[in-house]
């Protein structure tokens, strides 16, 4: 989730580049980098690292340009380094390119490139959208873009400049935002409307496969297939603060909504769908390595160690591998059994969770291989692990871990599938086409926000709440008892369904909401039965369910419905109305859903 900045009319270039880019740090980034344009000269500065270094680079400096574009990544392809930072430059230096998304085909339009001559200085994806565009250009900027986009598969948010032409900007999109700002006799454009509020607030949000090309005094779009479109121009009433959000109230509530875009950039770029292939190729892990593994450890904290706890059901079903969990304030307490045959798996968001780096280590005394799940490029964790699966969430600002965990979750079922794969095990091809529903799946689920909504208001005043889930869905519950009590201060806990007999079950009373999550077809009865004994004790029952809801009549006061996807899948998608539940009730009880009383947002002390 980089951030993309563009500038075209006659005001200096580099000082507003650099405050949109500033307007944009909340979505944090590895490196930024500016690509200026006058009189034809195009100029280009990068550094690695967050926007202080670039601003750094450039102070001093008095670069005479009235149009360019500035990018802030957030790596996908290729290491944090000013060799991969943005705007990228075709190898015959006539355009700067500047990507938000990830290009699944990049390396056989790579190696197609270098046949005919073009040449490479980075390891990203970007750079072969430049070198594709150059290829194309024959005098009209616009049309080279056109005809390199079509060739193009996956996401991306391409703004393009050129040597060569007109004074101008195009830009086109397949995936993630692009904003443009309507100024007078100047125009201006982002990958999100934060970065455009101080100037304007009259915006145009591209379509699909729209290409648009800016020039100070007008905006020219062709639609997908190349017609002449107008689309409408909004005038935003945000104000800045707003605007960070995208326009939703909080941070958390447009992560949740951020979701089927974070899971899709999860595994985009690592999954040859036509070869049943998965890729990870920062994991660093050998066919060798991976068929020598005895266990993995998994360690994590909060929401990190939920997904943990689901990735041990992944790793165990699909690769056959033992897998053990542990919180990271726990693990070097039991005096835990671990060899030069294990694999210690940290999964962090942050990458910087003291109680897991120090497990990690701990694991590391003993001899074990260390692998991470981050959010975060270049944080602790990635530099102490010998190998990492990145989740693509982008950065997530809300205190609740919501799609870093949805993600996590993608990037253990990916490992699980390399693993698989590493191993000797067949990919069936329904486990990919699974994935490849899974952002379609999560969409719909989100499309329950309004039904949730009315759920926290007729139950945000209890002051207990139990969440109750068998198997691969046990770990939802917790979840879901998390994310409630992290961020509406109910007390809640989440348990397995068939341990309520053995105690908690005396809780159970007519004040006592209940959501038991009861889908797939492995526990369902077992669940559907200890529904009936919590209602059996006048327990509010609320069935988060893939079924008819009338097979919850005389059960569940409530029924949420959600859509069926694989059973390894489906913590993906039944998290998300817990996700929305704890959202809205916290919204009632008017607590600071970002910033909840007490917590951090990356717990860096033991
Ligand atoms: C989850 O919503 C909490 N913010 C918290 O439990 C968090 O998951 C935990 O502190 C671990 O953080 P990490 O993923 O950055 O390591």
């Amino acid at each position: 989730m980089c951030g993309i900045v563009g500038y075209l009319g006659s005001q200096e270039v580099v000082p507003l580049l650099l405050d949109g880019l500033r307007r944009l740090e909340y979505r944090g980034y590895d490196s930024a980098g500016i690509a200026v344009l006058e009189n034809g000269n195009l100029e280009t500065v990068r550094a690695e690292g967050k926007l202080d270094q670039l601003v750094e680079k450039l102070a001093g400096q008095t670069i005479p340009a009235s149009y360019g574009l500035g990018h802030t990544r957030w790596a996908t392809h290729g290491e944090p380094s000013e060799r991969n930072a943005h705007p990228m430059v075709d190898s015959q230096g006539r355009v700067a390119v500047i990507h938000n998304g990830i290009i699944e085909n990049f390396l056989e339009l790579k190696q197609r490139l270098l046949d005919a001559g073009w040449t490479f200085d980075s390891d990203t994806d970007t750079e072969v959208a430049a070198n594709l565009i150059s290829h194309y250009l024959d005098g009209d900027l616009k049309t080279a873009v056109t005809r390199a986009a079509s060739e193009l598969q996956g996401m991306y948010a391409l703004a393009v400049v050129s040597t060569v032409g007109d004074r101008e900007i195009v830009v086109t999109r397949q995936g993630p935002p692009l904003v443009i700002g309507v100024g007078q006799d100047e125009q201006f454009l982002a990958s999100d409307p934060a970065a455009l509020l101080a100037h304007t607030k009259d915006v145009i949000f591209l379509e699909n496969r729209d290409v648009g090309r800016l020039t100070p005094e007008r905006i020219e779009i062709w639609d997908a297939d190349g017609e002449p479109v107008e689309r409408p121009v909004v005038r935003l009433n945000w104000d800045p603060i707003q605007a960070e959000k995208g326009g939703y109230k909080h941070f958390m509530l447009k992560e949740i909504q951020e979701q089927p875009l974070a899971v899709q950039e999860t595994f985009a770029g690592r999954v040859d769908f036509g070869h049943g292939r998965i890729t990870l190729e920062e994991l660093n892990l050998t066919e060798e390595e991976a068929r020598g593994i005895a266990k993995i450890d998994i360690l994590a904290c909060g929401t990190s160690w939920h997904a943990g706890l689901v990735g041990k059901f992944l790793i165990q079903r699909l690769a056959d591998v033992p897998v053990e969990v542990d919180y990271g304030s726990e693990f070097r307490y039991r005096d835990p059994i671990v060899g030069p045959n294990d694999v210690a798996v940290g999964i962090s968001q942050s990458g910087e969770t003291a109680d897991t780096l120090s497990a990690l280590e701990a694991a590391a005394e003993r001899g074990a291989r260390l692998l991470s799940i981050c959010n975060v490029p270049g944080s602790q964790i990635v530099r102490l692990t010998d190998g990492v699966i990145y989740t693509h969430a982008g950065p997530e600002i809300g205190v609740a871990s919501t799609k870093a965990f949805t993600s996590q979750l993608v990037a253990l079922y990916l490992l699980a599938l390399h693993l698989r794969q590493l191993r000797g095990l067949e990919i069936e091809p329904e486990m990919l086409q699974d994935l490849a529903h899974l952002p379609a799946a999560v969409d719909e689920v989100l499309e329950l926000e309004p039904e949730i909504e009315q759920l926290a208001r007729v139950y945000s005043r209890a002051s207990d709440f139990l969440f109750l889930g068998r198997g691969i869905n046990y770990p939802i519950a917790l979840e879901g008892a998390l994310k409630l009590k992290e961020i509406s201060y109910i007390h809640a806990e989440g348990y397995p369904a068939g341990e309520m007999k053995h105690g908690p079950i005396a809780l159970i009373d007519e004040d006592l909401p209940i959501v038991a999550i009861a889908t797939g077809e492995r526990v369902f009865e077992k669940v559907r039965s200890n529904m009936q004994e919590a209602k059996a004790r006048d327990g509010i029952v609320i069935a988060l369910t893939d079924r008819d809801p009338k097979e919850f009549d005389g059960i569940a006061e409530e029924v949420i419905r959600v859509p069926r996807v694989s059973e390894e899948l489906q913590p993906i998608v039944n998290v998300v109305p817990l996700q929305l539940l704890a959202y809205h009730v916290g919204v009632k009880r008017g607590c600071d859903v970002d910033q909840p009383r007490n917590l951090a947002k990356s717990v860096t002390v033991e």
